[in-house]
């Protein structure tokens, strides 16, 4: 069963100089949708009354955590970015309206590890899945998850839509690739496809291993007396950190337009991990400089040291701004912790800290 609210389709009878508004469901079809973004996706998508398609990967545990809530109203496909007999199947099984292609291998510091790998899926899976829609659903619209990451050592600040990238992970430099292959096919065989510039977004979905997460994790963690303190890198990094459900509206809103474009989804503030670790620990009553400490070893071969978007093209051409603001955001992440580690202690498990 959907929910009864429809996403709407205009259509439009010129004789008569008026036009009727046709309910009709879209179809769309996320990679990547048992991942942070992949969910608030999902359930926007529902909201609106759209049919979910989900691209899973097949693995030796179902990794559905964050899509159990609404896993009855999705429709999910096996398939892999690495293969594209798969790719081709999911597009013709779901025939969709809207393809959102956030599968990635999306941890910075991986990507050194897995320099090859990364490149295959973060890369060229977003030329397989454009392929998959050129040859079988050519009017599908598509969108593709690019990152501020791609700004890397900064060329201006704030970075727009206009700003050379300048990648400083292999992470980066996968995402540049993709990014222009969507750009290429967009010229090239007149798809409507786009690219989001995605500033860092996080939420209490977030994984464990980002900053901010490990973060309000490893402070709840200090506060419930489970770890006695919590090991980080690089405290003078800044980051343009917004919310995840506020970005995943503006995905929606890049593929309802009339013209297909770019742009930067950003809030226009940066801070330091620092700042947030003081913004953290500060919420639960603890004074920082008593638990964290740096660990040579998160340093990164190559750092990317401050990154500030500007969403002025969104916010005049969709009408998009960001709700949740950084003290926001801290908050939320870190209650959410709190209350998560609260409910593992009351059921008699013992949550095992990361910190
Ligand atoms: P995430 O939580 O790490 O989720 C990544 C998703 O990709 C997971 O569902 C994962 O599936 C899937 N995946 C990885 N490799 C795959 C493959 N070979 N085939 C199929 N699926 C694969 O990432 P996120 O934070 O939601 O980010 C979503 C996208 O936006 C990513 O492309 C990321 O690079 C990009 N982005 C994120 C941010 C941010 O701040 N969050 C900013 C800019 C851009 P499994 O569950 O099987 O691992
Ligand atoms: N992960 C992590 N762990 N980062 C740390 C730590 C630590 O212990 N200590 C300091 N940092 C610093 C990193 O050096 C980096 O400068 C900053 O915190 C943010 O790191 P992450 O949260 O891992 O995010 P990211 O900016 O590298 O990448 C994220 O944002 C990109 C958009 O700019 C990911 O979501 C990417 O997929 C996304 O494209």
């Amino acid at each position: 069963m959907f929910p009864s609210v429809r996403a709407e389709a205009c259509l439009q009878l010129p004789s008569k100089g008026y036009s009727i508004i046709q309910r009709v469901p879209k179809t769309a079809l996320i990679t990547g949708i048992t991942g942070q973004d992949g969910s608030y996706l999902a359930e926007l998508l529902l909201q609106k009354g759209c049919r979910v398609f989900g691209m899973i990967r097949r693995s030796s545990y179902e990794k559905l955590d964050r899509i159990a809530h609404i896993e009855k109203d999705l429709e999910l496909i096996q398939g892999d970015l690495l293969d594209q007999n798969s790719l081709h199947n999911a597009i013709a099984l779901a025939r969709p309206d809207e393809v959102y292609n956030l599968a990635a291998m999306s941890f910075v510091p991986t990507s050194w590890n897995q320099p090859v790998l990364t490149g295959e899926f973060t890369g060229l899976g977003a030329t397989r899945l454009l392929e998959a829609i050129r040859q079988i659903k050519p009017d599908t619209r598509f969108y593709q998850a690019s990152s501020s990451e791609m700004f890397g050592k900064v060329r201006q600040t704030p970075q727009n839509e206009d700003t050379a990238f300048y990648p400083r992970s292999p992470y980066g430099v996968a995402k540049v690739y993709a990014h222009f292959i969507t750009v290429n096919y967009r010229e090239s065989y007149n798809l409507f496809a786009v690219s989001g510039i995605l500033f860092n977004h996080e939420s209490p979905r977030r994984g464990l291993e980002f900053v901010s997460r490990k973060i309000s994790y490893g402070a709840a963690c200090i506060k419930l007396g489970l770890a006695q303190s919590l090991s980080l890198g690089n405290l003078e990094a800044r980051r343009d950190w917004g919310y995840a459900g506020d970005y995943v509206r503006a995905m929606w809103l890049m593929l309802q337009q009339d013209r297909p474009e770019d742009f930067v989804i950003a809030t226009g503030a940066s801070h330091s991990v620092s700042e947030f670790v003081e913004s953290a620990f500060s919420h639960l009553g603890l004074d920082w400089h008593d638990y964290v400490k740096v660990d040579p070893k998160l340093l990164r071969p190559a750092e990317v040291h401050h990154l500030l978007g500007d969403h002025g093209k969104a916010e005049r051409v969709l009408g998009w701004k960001p709700e949740v603001r950084f003290e926001q955001l801290v908050k939320m992440m870190v209650d959410a912790d709190l209350a998560l580690l609260q409910r593992q202690i009351s059921a008699g498990n013992s949550p095992a800290p990361r910190v």
